[in-house]
């Protein structure tokens, strides 16, 4: 019990911790210890966002990737998947409805799409930016620093760009057509651009250790990270990972608890794939502070395929948005 405790009071008062210990607090299995851990970790939550939980709409708007990522059920060679692409006016329009539902953020996600160009995204963004007032978050992976300062000029906020995993050599393997290296080199030319970044791994990749995921948390504090996204591996079917074992639930809740004691500014959603796992609820309750609510127009929503389970009920946007707040509410937060 003492070390697991001294551990989780070192990362609080944000003295260094080495990944080892990190992975112990990982592997723990006894309730009273993680119930210390849950608890802190909502503790310090709530002092840094009180009641607070920020509600942000993502748009994912093309699914045609030219990656090849073993797990992703987009990828290049995918032969088996419908591929669609919004028109700019169409991705505009839908920002507006986004608006008009009562959003603040939207993210725009896409597979590593370069139909679009680094004019056609700026052009995209001045327009959301000139008639909505939403905050925008870009999502569309490696791009050259010429772009993403384009865009910033533009008007975006953000930018997320998980780091996935921070093991070089894991990484390498699960990313073939770049490298860990380039993905940093994506990261820290955002920071440098002033955007907030996003970073943020999945938990449960086969091969992956504990000692790994210390690592990833460590690697968030590294990188200054504004937000970061951590989500459970999901198993897709049509995948060179056909076949593996999806990432815990359970693992994924510690991991996120430990960031938040890491990271006790930033923002911290509760992720699509955690939701996808029923583990919303618990989330907000050890460290999250945010959640992502899907705004893709309805016809392309099943089509944008990284993991399975990612069907979604047809309501209007408003009534989506407003069942999240009531949710938000009878748990005692205010949804934003
Ligand atoms: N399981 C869980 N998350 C996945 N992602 C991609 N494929 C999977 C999968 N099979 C996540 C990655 C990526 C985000 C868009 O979706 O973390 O950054």
């Amino acid at each position: 019990m003492a070390d697991i405790v001294k551990t989780i009071e070192a990362l609080k008062k944000g003295e260094f911790v080495t990944p080892k210990r990190l992975a112990e607090v990982l592997e723990c299995q006894k309730e009273q210890q993680l119930e210390y851990l849950f608890t802190t970790a909502d503790q310090v939550r709530k002092n840094h966002h009180g009641k607070v939980v920020k509600i942000r709409a993502i748009i994912e708007f093309s699914n045609h990737c030219r990656c090849s990522c073993w797990y992703c059920g987009m990828y290049a060679g995918q032969k088996g998947l419908q591929r669609y692409r919004m028109k700019a006016e169409e991705l505009v329009s839908a920002c507006q409805q986004v608006w008009q539902a009562g959003y603040q953020t939207v993210v725009l996600q896409s597979g590593e799409d370069l139909y679009y160009t680094k004019e056609m995204i700026g052009e995209i963004v001045k327009q959301v930016k000139t008639t909505t007032g939403l905050a925008i978050t870009l999502s569309l992976g490696e791009r050259p620093f010429e772009d993403y300062a384009y865009w910033k000029l533009q008007g975006a906020d953000r930018y997320l760009i998980k780091h996935e995993t921070c093991n070089e050599p894991m990484y390498n393997r699960y990313h073939p057509h770049s490298s860990f290296q380039e993905r940093i080199r994506c990261q820290n030319d955002l920071r440098l651009l002033g955007y907030e970044l996003g970073s943020g791994f999945m938990v449960g990749l086969p091969g992956q250790t504990n000692e790994m995921l210390a690592e990833d948390i460590l690697f968030l504090k590294r990188q200054r990270v504004s937000m970061a996204g951590i989500g459970p591996y999901i198993c897709h079917p049509n995948t060179r990972l056909r076949g593996s074992t999806d990432g815990s639930a359970e693992l994924t809740l510690k991991a996120l608890a430990l960031a938040r004691l890491a990271l006790p500014r930033a923002n911290l959603p509760s992720t699509t794939a955690l939701n996808v796992k029923g583990g919303m609820r618990n989330a907000l309750h050890l460290g999250a502070n945010v959640i992502m609510q899907k705004a893709t127009p309805f016809q392309y929503r099943n089509l944008y395929d990284i993991y399975p389970g990612r069907e979604s009920a047809e309501i209007s946007l408003k009534t989506q948005l407003n069942h999240l707040k009531e949710q938000l509410c009878g748990m005692g937060f205010t949804g934003v």
